[in-house]
Protein backbone atom coordinates (compact mmCIF):
# COMPACT_ATOMS: atom_id res chain seq x y z
CA UNK A 1 0.00 0.00 0.00
CA UNK A 2 1.19 3.48 -0.84
CA UNK A 3 1.58 5.65 1.54
CA UNK A 4 -0.61 8.63 0.88
CA UNK A 5 -0.59 9.94 4.79
CA UNK A 6 2.22 11.79 5.09
CA UNK A 7 1.71 15.26 4.53
CA UNK A 8 5.05 17.18 2.63
CA UNK A 9 5.45 20.71 2.61
CA UNK A 10 4.94 22.18 -0.83
CA UNK A 11 5.65 25.74 -0.25
CA UNK A 12 8.13 27.53 -2.17
CA UNK A 13 8.31 24.95 -5.13
CA UNK A 14 6.02 26.89 -7.61
CA UNK A 15 2.99 25.42 -6.58
CA UNK A 16 0.28 27.08 -7.92
CA UNK A 17 -1.99 25.43 -5.14
CA UNK A 18 0.26 26.50 -2.55
CA UNK A 19 0.84 30.32 -3.71
CA UNK A 20 -1.90 31.67 -3.85
CA UNK A 21 -2.68 32.45 -0.18
CA UNK A 22 -0.19 33.80 2.96
CA UNK A 23 1.57 30.83 4.75
CA UNK A 24 -0.74 31.04 7.41
CA UNK A 25 -3.79 29.71 5.32
CA UNK A 26 -4.19 25.90 4.26
CA UNK A 27 -5.42 25.95 0.61
CA UNK A 28 -7.72 23.54 -0.26
CA UNK A 29 -8.76 25.23 -3.77
CA UNK A 30 -7.20 23.98 -7.29
CA UNK A 31 -7.94 20.76 -8.62
CA UNK A 32 -4.35 19.08 -7.26
CA UNK A 33 -4.10 16.64 -5.29
CA UNK A 34 -1.49 16.56 -2.05
CA UNK A 35 -0.01 13.42 -2.88
CA UNK A 36 3.33 12.81 -4.86
CA UNK A 37 3.01 11.24 -8.49
CA UNK A 38 3.37 7.71 -8.93
CA UNK A 39 7.08 6.49 -8.06
CA UNK A 40 6.58 4.89 -11.97
CA UNK A 41 5.67 8.41 -13.19
CA UNK A 42 8.97 9.87 -11.48
CA UNK A 43 10.42 7.02 -12.94
CA UNK A 44 10.23 7.33 -16.73
CA UNK A 45 10.29 10.87 -16.14
CA UNK A 46 14.22 10.34 -14.58
CA UNK A 47 14.74 7.97 -17.41
CA UNK A 48 13.87 10.27 -20.04
CA UNK A 49 15.88 12.83 -18.60
CA UNK A 50 18.92 10.56 -19.02
CA UNK A 51 18.67 11.31 -22.42
CA UNK A 52 18.97 14.95 -22.22
CA UNK A 53 17.45 16.40 -25.61
CA UNK A 54 14.49 18.15 -24.79
CA UNK A 55 13.34 19.52 -28.35
CA UNK A 56 9.66 19.92 -29.23
CA UNK A 57 7.76 16.83 -28.29
CA UNK A 58 5.50 14.53 -30.72
CA UNK A 59 3.50 11.22 -28.91
CA UNK A 60 5.45 8.23 -29.51
CA UNK A 61 3.56 5.24 -31.46
CA UNK A 62 3.73 3.72 -28.10
CA UNK A 63 1.54 6.10 -26.70
CA UNK A 64 -1.31 6.02 -28.97
CA UNK A 65 -1.45 2.22 -29.16
CA UNK A 66 -1.61 2.83 -25.01
CA UNK A 67 -4.25 4.85 -25.15
CA UNK A 68 -6.26 2.94 -27.83
CA UNK A 69 -5.74 -0.20 -25.71
CA UNK A 70 -6.66 1.13 -22.16
CA UNK A 71 -9.99 2.86 -23.89
CA UNK A 72 -10.38 -0.54 -25.16
CA UNK A 73 -9.88 -2.48 -22.15
CA UNK A 74 -11.73 -0.21 -19.56
CA UNK A 75 -15.09 1.27 -21.71
CA UNK A 76 -14.88 -1.56 -24.47
CA UNK A 77 -14.28 1.99 -26.70
CA UNK A 78 -12.50 0.93 -30.12
CA UNK A 79 -11.05 3.97 -31.26
CA UNK A 80 -7.57 3.93 -34.00
CA UNK A 81 -4.59 5.96 -33.32
CA UNK A 82 -5.58 8.21 -35.75
CA UNK A 83 -8.76 9.40 -33.55
CA UNK A 84 -6.30 10.57 -31.09
CA UNK A 85 -4.90 14.36 -31.14
CA UNK A 86 -2.56 14.99 -28.32
CA UNK A 87 -3.16 18.48 -26.94
CA UNK A 88 -1.26 20.83 -23.76
CA UNK A 89 -4.78 20.53 -21.69
CA UNK A 90 -8.52 19.52 -21.85
CA UNK A 91 -9.50 23.31 -21.40
CA UNK A 92 -7.79 24.33 -24.96
CA UNK A 93 -9.52 21.22 -26.01
CA UNK A 94 -12.59 22.02 -25.71
CA UNK A 95 -11.81 26.15 -26.43
CA UNK A 96 -10.36 24.85 -29.78
CA UNK A 97 -13.60 22.87 -29.97
CA UNK A 98 -16.08 25.47 -30.09
CA UNK A 99 -13.79 27.64 -32.00
CA UNK A 100 -13.83 25.18 -34.71
CA UNK A 101 -16.88 23.47 -35.17
CA UNK A 102 -19.70 26.98 -34.06
CA UNK A 103 -19.79 30.08 -35.37
CA UNK A 104 -20.45 33.51 -33.61
CA UNK A 105 -23.98 33.62 -31.79
CA UNK A 106 -24.52 29.76 -31.40
CA UNK A 107 -25.79 28.48 -28.56
CA UNK A 108 -23.82 26.20 -26.11
CA UNK A 109 -25.44 24.30 -23.49
CA UNK A 110 -23.52 23.85 -19.92
CA UNK A 111 -24.97 22.29 -16.67
CA UNK A 112 -24.89 24.34 -13.69
CA UNK A 113 -22.54 24.29 -11.15
CA UNK A 114 -19.54 24.00 -13.42
CA UNK A 115 -16.01 24.32 -13.63
CA UNK A 116 -15.54 28.08 -14.31
CA UNK A 117 -13.53 27.90 -17.36
CA UNK A 118 -16.32 25.64 -19.16
CA UNK A 119 -18.66 28.94 -18.08
CA UNK A 120 -16.53 30.99 -19.55
CA UNK A 121 -15.75 29.38 -22.78
CA UNK A 122 -18.60 30.45 -24.89
CA UNK A 123 -18.05 33.54 -24.66
CA UNK A 124 -14.22 33.71 -25.57
CA UNK A 125 -16.03 32.66 -29.17
CA UNK A 126 -19.03 35.16 -29.44
CA UNK A 127 -21.35 32.12 -28.36
CA UNK A 128 -24.31 32.28 -25.88
CA UNK A 129 -23.78 30.08 -22.88
CA UNK A 130 -27.50 28.48 -21.99
CA UNK A 131 -27.02 27.39 -18.57
CA UNK A 132 -29.57 23.98 -17.23
CA UNK A 133 -28.98 23.60 -13.96
CA UNK A 134 -28.35 20.16 -12.20
CA UNK A 135 -31.08 18.68 -9.89
CA UNK A 136 -29.44 18.58 -6.19
CA UNK A 137 -31.67 15.83 -4.22
CA UNK A 138 -30.39 13.58 -1.16
CA UNK A 139 -29.93 10.65 -3.93
CA UNK A 140 -27.69 12.47 -5.57
CA UNK A 141 -27.47 15.26 -8.74
CA UNK A 142 -29.87 14.72 -11.68
CA UNK A 143 -30.92 16.16 -15.00
CA UNK A 144 -34.12 17.93 -15.75
CA UNK A 145 -34.57 16.25 -18.97
CA UNK A 146 -37.74 18.98 -19.71
CA UNK A 147 -35.31 21.53 -18.97
CA UNK A 148 -32.41 20.02 -21.29
CA UNK A 149 -34.96 18.93 -23.99
CA UNK A 150 -35.79 22.28 -24.38
CA UNK A 151 -32.72 24.33 -24.01
CA UNK A 152 -30.71 21.65 -26.79
CA UNK A 153 -33.33 22.74 -29.44
CA UNK A 154 -31.51 26.32 -29.49
CA UNK A 155 -27.90 24.73 -28.58
CA UNK A 156 -25.73 24.16 -30.95
CA UNK A 157 -23.17 22.21 -28.96
CA UNK A 158 -23.77 20.69 -25.24
CA UNK A 159 -20.27 21.03 -23.24
CA UNK A 160 -20.75 18.10 -20.79
CA UNK A 161 -18.16 17.52 -17.93
CA UNK A 162 -18.65 13.63 -16.83
CA UNK A 163 -18.01 12.84 -13.45
CA UNK A 164 -18.99 16.70 -12.91
CA UNK A 165 -16.97 19.38 -11.30
CA UNK A 166 -17.51 20.50 -8.69
CA UNK A 167 -20.33 18.38 -8.18
CA UNK A 168 -18.94 14.81 -8.57
CA UNK A 169 -21.42 13.38 -10.32
CA UNK A 170 -21.45 10.73 -12.65
CA UNK A 171 -23.64 10.74 -15.45
CA UNK A 172 -25.37 6.95 -15.72
CA UNK A 173 -25.65 4.91 -18.85
CA UNK A 174 -29.41 5.75 -18.90
CA UNK A 175 -28.95 10.01 -18.44
CA UNK A 176 -26.20 9.67 -21.49
CA UNK A 177 -28.34 8.10 -23.84
CA UNK A 178 -30.95 10.04 -22.86
CA UNK A 179 -28.65 12.96 -23.83
CA UNK A 180 -26.72 11.78 -27.00
CA UNK A 181 -30.56 11.32 -28.10
CA UNK A 182 -31.34 14.23 -27.37
CA UNK A 183 -28.33 15.55 -29.58
CA UNK A 184 -29.26 13.69 -32.43
CA UNK A 185 -32.80 15.07 -32.44
CA UNK A 186 -31.40 18.88 -32.29
CA UNK A 187 -27.85 17.46 -34.20
CA UNK A 188 -26.10 19.20 -31.26
CA UNK A 189 -22.46 18.95 -31.15
CA UNK A 190 -21.41 16.76 -27.99
CA UNK A 191 -18.04 18.11 -26.25
CA UNK A 192 -17.45 15.82 -23.40
CA UNK A 193 -14.60 16.96 -20.89
CA UNK A 194 -14.20 13.10 -19.50
CA UNK A 195 -10.90 14.39 -17.06
CA UNK A 196 -12.42 12.95 -14.13
CA UNK A 197 -13.10 9.53 -15.81
CA UNK A 198 -10.37 7.16 -13.45
CA UNK A 199 -11.76 8.97 -10.29
CA UNK A 200 -14.68 7.20 -10.06
CA UNK A 201 -15.93 5.82 -6.43
CA UNK A 202 -17.90 3.20 -4.92
CA UNK A 203 -17.48 0.21 -7.89
CA UNK A 204 -19.09 3.03 -10.41
CA UNK A 205 -18.05 2.23 -14.23
CA UNK A 206 -17.46 5.53 -16.14
CA UNK A 207 -19.51 5.56 -19.31
CA UNK A 208 -17.75 7.98 -22.78
CA UNK A 209 -21.06 9.40 -23.98
CA UNK A 210 -18.85 8.38 -27.46
CA UNK A 211 -19.32 4.97 -27.03
CA UNK A 212 -23.18 5.04 -27.10
CA UNK A 213 -23.87 4.44 -29.90
CA UNK A 214 -22.37 5.31 -33.52
CA UNK A 215 -24.19 8.47 -34.31
CA UNK A 216 -22.73 9.86 -30.51
CA UNK A 217 -19.33 8.56 -31.47
CA UNK A 218 -19.76 10.75 -34.88
CA UNK A 219 -20.99 13.78 -33.16
CA UNK A 220 -18.36 13.63 -30.02
CA UNK A 221 -15.65 15.52 -29.13
CA UNK A 222 -13.94 13.37 -26.09
CA UNK A 223 -11.40 14.96 -24.11
CA UNK A 224 -9.23 13.02 -21.51
CA UNK A 225 -5.86 12.88 -19.51
CA UNK A 226 -4.07 11.66 -17.23
CA UNK A 227 -3.37 14.75 -15.45
CA UNK A 228 -6.36 14.82 -12.52
CA UNK A 229 -5.74 11.08 -11.91
CA UNK A 230 -1.78 10.90 -11.38
CA UNK A 231 -1.26 14.74 -10.50
CA UNK A 232 0.91 15.55 -13.26
CA UNK A 233 -1.15 18.35 -14.33
CA UNK A 234 1.49 20.23 -14.39
CA UNK A 235 2.89 18.77 -17.28
CA UNK A 236 0.69 19.94 -19.51
CA UNK A 237 -0.47 16.80 -21.51
CA UNK A 238 -3.73 16.14 -22.35
CA UNK A 239 -5.61 14.19 -25.55
CA UNK A 240 -8.81 14.48 -27.42
CA UNK A 241 -9.97 11.22 -29.25
CA UNK A 242 -12.32 12.44 -32.17
CA UNK A 243 -13.84 9.55 -34.77
CA UNK A 244 -15.52 11.73 -37.15
CA UNK A 245 -12.66 12.76 -39.48
CA UNK A 246 -14.21 16.15 -40.68
CA UNK A 247 -14.68 17.36 -37.09
CA UNK A 248 -11.13 16.29 -36.50
CA UNK A 249 -9.70 18.09 -38.91
CA UNK A 250 -11.78 21.09 -38.57
CA UNK A 251 -10.21 20.62 -34.79
CA UNK A 252 -6.84 20.56 -35.25
CA UNK A 253 -6.58 23.09 -37.26
CA UNK A 254 -8.11 25.71 -34.78
CA UNK A 255 -4.39 24.95 -32.84
CA UNK A 256 -4.18 28.64 -34.79
CA UNK A 257 -0.69 29.22 -33.56
CA UNK A 258 -1.88 28.98 -30.15
CA UNK A 259 -2.07 25.70 -28.96
CA UNK A 260 1.26 24.57 -29.00
CA UNK A 261 2.90 20.84 -29.36
CA UNK A 262 2.87 18.61 -25.86
CA UNK A 263 5.15 18.87 -22.86
CA UNK A 264 7.82 16.13 -23.81
CA UNK A 265 7.84 15.09 -20.39
CA UNK A 266 4.32 15.38 -20.49
CA UNK A 267 3.80 12.70 -22.91
CA UNK A 268 6.53 10.00 -21.30
CA UNK A 269 4.56 10.75 -17.87
CA UNK A 270 0.88 9.79 -19.67
CA UNK A 271 2.53 6.71 -20.85
CA UNK A 272 3.80 5.28 -18.22
CA UNK A 273 1.22 5.95 -15.35
CA UNK A 274 -1.66 4.57 -18.47
CA UNK A 275 1.35 1.79 -18.46
CA UNK A 276 2.96 1.22 -14.79
CA UNK A 277 0.91 3.08 -12.11
CA UNK A 278 -2.36 1.02 -12.31
CA UNK A 279 -1.93 -0.23 -8.63
CA UNK A 280 -1.06 3.36 -7.15
CA UNK A 281 -3.95 4.12 -9.15
CA UNK A 282 -6.40 1.61 -7.13
CA UNK A 283 -4.82 2.69 -4.10
CA UNK A 284 -4.91 6.52 -4.24
CA UNK A 285 -8.58 5.99 -5.39
CA UNK A 286 -9.48 3.81 -2.31
CA UNK A 287 -7.57 6.86 -0.04
CA UNK A 288 -9.34 9.47 -1.68
CA UNK A 289 -13.20 7.58 -1.10
CA UNK A 290 -12.41 6.94 2.39
CA UNK A 291 -11.16 10.62 2.74
CA UNK A 292 -15.26 11.56 1.04
CA UNK A 293 -16.67 9.42 3.72
CA UNK A 294 -14.53 10.67 6.46
CA UNK A 295 -15.28 14.46 4.95
CA UNK A 296 -18.95 13.18 5.27
CA UNK A 297 -19.00 11.81 8.65
CA UNK A 298 -17.35 15.17 10.15
CA UNK A 299 -19.28 17.53 8.82
CA UNK A 300 -22.96 15.38 9.74
CA UNK A 301 -21.47 15.46 13.19
CA UNK A 302 -19.82 19.03 13.36
CA UNK A 303 -21.06 21.30 10.76
CA UNK A 304 -25.00 19.51 10.05
CA UNK A 305 -26.33 22.99 8.43
CA UNK A 306 -23.71 22.07 5.83
CA UNK A 307 -25.72 20.25 2.48
CA UNK A 308 -22.91 18.33 0.80
CA UNK A 309 -24.34 15.40 -1.00
CA UNK A 310 -21.38 12.90 -1.22
CA UNK A 311 -19.51 12.81 -4.41
CA UNK A 312 -19.21 9.37 -6.83
CA UNK A 313 -16.14 10.75 -7.90
CA UNK A 314 -13.18 13.20 -8.09
CA UNK A 315 -11.79 14.66 -5.04
CA UNK A 316 -13.79 17.46 -4.99
CA UNK A 317 -16.89 18.03 -2.09
CA UNK A 318 -19.86 20.77 -2.99
CA UNK A 319 -20.53 22.16 0.11
CA UNK A 320 -23.90 24.29 0.48
CA UNK A 321 -23.31 26.55 3.45
CA UNK A 322 -26.90 28.62 3.19
CA UNK A 323 -27.96 27.24 5.98
CA UNK A 324 -24.74 28.48 8.11
CA UNK A 325 -26.41 32.12 7.05
CA UNK A 326 -23.02 33.76 7.13
CA UNK A 327 -21.98 37.49 7.00
CA UNK A 328 -19.96 37.13 4.13
CA UNK A 329 -19.70 34.17 1.13
CA UNK A 330 -18.23 31.25 3.10
CA UNK A 331 -15.08 31.24 1.12
CA UNK A 332 -14.53 34.56 2.45
CA UNK A 333 -15.64 33.50 5.80
CA UNK A 334 -13.78 30.35 5.91
CA UNK A 335 -10.40 32.21 4.57
CA UNK A 336 -10.67 35.20 6.83
CA UNK A 337 -11.73 33.33 10.40
CA UNK A 338 -10.55 30.11 9.52
CA UNK A 339 -7.82 30.50 7.69
CA UNK A 340 -8.70 27.78 5.17
CA UNK A 341 -8.95 28.90 1.45
CA UNK A 342 -11.41 26.97 -0.76
CA UNK A 343 -12.73 27.49 -3.94
CA UNK A 344 -15.56 30.22 -4.08
CA UNK A 345 -19.32 28.72 -5.13
CA UNK A 346 -19.63 31.80 -7.40
CA UNK A 347 -16.79 30.28 -9.49
CA UNK A 348 -19.17 27.74 -10.24
CA UNK A 349 -22.03 29.86 -11.30
CA UNK A 350 -23.24 33.24 -10.19
CA UNK A 351 -26.69 31.91 -8.02
CA UNK A 352 -24.03 29.36 -5.81
CA UNK A 353 -22.62 32.35 -4.15
CA UNK A 354 -23.86 30.18 -1.02
CA UNK A 355 -21.53 27.24 -1.92
CA UNK A 356 -17.94 26.11 -1.39
CA UNK A 357 -15.63 23.49 -3.27
CA UNK A 358 -13.44 21.70 -1.19
CA UNK A 359 -10.55 19.49 -2.41
CA UNK A 360 -9.94 16.33 -0.55
CA UNK A 361 -7.48 15.16 -2.40
CA UNK A 362 -4.76 15.13 0.02
CA UNK A 363 -3.53 13.53 3.54
CA UNK A 364 -6.05 12.97 5.94
CA UNK A 365 -4.52 15.11 8.54
CA UNK A 366 -4.57 18.18 6.49
CA UNK A 367 -8.55 17.42 5.42
CA UNK A 368 -8.90 17.05 9.69
CA UNK A 369 -6.98 20.14 9.87
CA UNK A 370 -9.34 21.94 7.00
CA UNK A 371 -12.42 20.70 8.81
CA UNK A 372 -10.94 21.83 12.53
CA UNK A 373 -10.63 25.62 10.64
CA UNK A 374 -13.95 25.32 9.29
CA UNK A 375 -15.28 24.55 12.81
CA UNK A 376 -13.12 26.84 14.59
CA UNK A 377 -14.22 30.12 12.32
CA UNK A 378 -17.74 28.80 13.01
CA UNK A 379 -17.43 28.89 16.72
CA UNK A 380 -15.84 32.25 17.05
CA UNK A 381 -18.64 33.75 15.54
CA UNK A 382 -21.23 32.32 17.79
CA UNK A 383 -18.58 33.77 20.84
C1 LIG B 1 -13.46 19.43 -15.50
C2 LIG B 1 -12.09 19.95 -15.78
N1 LIG B 1 -11.71 20.17 -17.05
C3 LIG B 1 -10.50 20.64 -17.35
C4 LIG B 1 -9.59 20.94 -16.36
C5 LIG B 1 -8.26 21.53 -16.74
O1 LIG B 1 -7.57 20.65 -17.50
P1 LIG B 1 -6.19 21.06 -18.17
O2 LIG B 1 -5.27 21.49 -17.08
O3 LIG B 1 -5.76 19.80 -18.84
O4 LIG B 1 -6.48 22.15 -19.15
C6 LIG B 1 -9.93 20.72 -15.03
C7 LIG B 1 -8.98 21.05 -13.94
O5 LIG B 1 -9.35 21.16 -12.81
C8 LIG B 1 -11.21 20.21 -14.73
O6 LIG B 1 -11.60 19.96 -13.47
Amino acid sequence: MVDFDTVVDRRNTGSSKWSKYPSDVLPMWVADMDFPSAPEIVEAIKKRLEHPFLGYGVAREELSACIVADLQAKYDWAVSPEDIVFLPGVEPGFNMALKAMLSAGDGVLVQTPVYRPILNAPAHWGLTRIDSPLVATDDGYKLDLDDLAAKLERSKAFLVCNPQNPTGKVYTREELTAIATLCERNDTLLISDEIHCDLVFDGRKHVPVATLSSDAANRTITLMSAAKTYNIAGLKAAFAVIQNKAIREKFTQCRLGMVDSVNILGLEATLAAYTHAKEWKADMLAYIQANRDFLSAEIASYLPQIRLIKAEATFLAWLDCSALDLPSDPQSFFLQHGKVGFSAGSDFGAEFSNHLRVNFGCPRALLQEGVNRMVRALQARSL
